[in-house]
C-alpha cells in the first residue's frame, strides 16, 4: 500500500493569518493519524510563516506516526532538528520570496554541505530524503552522499499538461526505476490533487506521497477526516 504523508503547514499559515492560537496543526496532525495517513509533514521554515518550533516539538510528541521534518540547509534549523529529532528530515531548498517550495533542492551544486550535514541527522538515528528535481545525477548525487530516500519533486507535472506533462510523468517514472536500483527508497510530492494523483500513485517502486494543501484545501468544505480518506482511496484503489 502507498503511504501517505500529509502536510499541515496550511493549517498553521489559516492560523498566522490572525496571529492567533488557532487552528492548530498539532490538532491536524492527531485527525490525519486517525484517518490513516502514514506520516505528518511540517517545514520550519527560517522565516516562521507557518510552523513553529512549538509546533514541531509537540507533533513530535503527540503523533504515533513518522514525522518528517521538512527544512533547509539552515544551521538555525539544522540545531533544532538535532534536538527534537524527528523520524525523518527532508532537506528543501528555501527561499524567502517564494510563495511555496519551488524547485528541488540542486544536490550537486551543494554536495560539500550535504557531505557535513546528513552523516550529523543521520549519527542521531534521523532518516535523511533528499527532495529533487527528477534528473539523474540528482538521483546519482543522492546515493553517493548516502541519503535514505529521495522525494522527486511533481511539481512540474502538476503545472503543466498535454504532452508536456507526459513527458514530465515518464521522466518521474525512469527516475523512480533509476533511484530504486540504486537502493534508494523513492517518495514524491509537491502540488498533488485529487484531480492528478492516481497516474503518480501508479509510478514504480513509489513508498510515499507527500501532500499538502489540497487536502487542507478540501477539508474547509468536507472535514479533515474525510479529505485524507479520499486522498487514500485515490492512491491506493484496491483499498476502496
Ligand atoms: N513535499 C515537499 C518536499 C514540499 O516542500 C511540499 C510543500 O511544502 C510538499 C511535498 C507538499 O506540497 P503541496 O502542498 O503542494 O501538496
Amino acid at each position: 500500500m502507498l503511504s501517505l504523508g500529509v502536510n499541515v503547514d496550511h493549517v498553521a499559515t489559516l492560523r498566522e493569518a490572525r496571529k492567533i492560537d488557532y487552528p492548530d496543526p498539532v490538532q491536524a496532525a492527531v485527525v490525519c493519524e486517525l484517518a490513516g495517513a502514514s506520516s505528518i509533514v511540517a517545514h520550519l521554515r527560517e522565516d516562521r510563516r507557518h510552523a513553529k518550533e512549538r509546533d514541531i516539538q509537540l507533533i513530535k510528541e503527540v503523533i504515533h506516526i513518522k514525522f518528517n521534518l521538512e527544512m533547509a540547509l539552515s544551521e538555525e534549523i539544522i540545531d533544532i532538528a538535532l534536538r527534537i529529532k524527528p523520524d525523518q528530515v527532508t532537506l528543501v531548498p528555501e527561499r524567502r520570496e517564494e510563495v511555496t517550495t519551488e524547485g528541488g533542492l540542486d544536490v550537486v551544486n551543494v554536495k560539500n554541505k550535504l557531505q557535513e550535514v546528513i552523516p550529523r541527522l543521520k549519527d542521531k538515528g534521523i532518516e535523511v530524503s533528499l527532495f529533487i528535481d527528477p534528473i539523474s545525477s540528482q538521483v546519482e548525487t543522492s546515493k553517493e552522499l548516502e541519503a535514505d530516500s529521495i522525494e522527486l519533486h511533481t511539481g512540474r507535472y502538476a503545472n503543466t499538461t498535454g504532452p508536456d506533462r507526459k513527458e514530465e510523468q515518464e521522466k518521474l517514472r525512469e527516475m523512480s526505476v533509476l533511484a530504486h536500483q540504486l537502493g534508494l527508497k523513492v517518495h514524491a510530492g509537491h502540488g498533488l490533487n485529487y484531480w492528478n494523483v492516481q497516474p503518480i500513485a501508479q509510478l514504480p517502486h513509489l513508498e510515499e506521497l507527500n501532500i499538502g494543501h489540497s487536502i487542507i484545501a478540501r477539508a474547509v468544505f468536507v472535514g479533515l477526516e474525510r479529505a485524507v480518506k479520499e486522498m487514500l482511496a485515490l492512491m491506493n484503489p484496491a483499498c476502496r
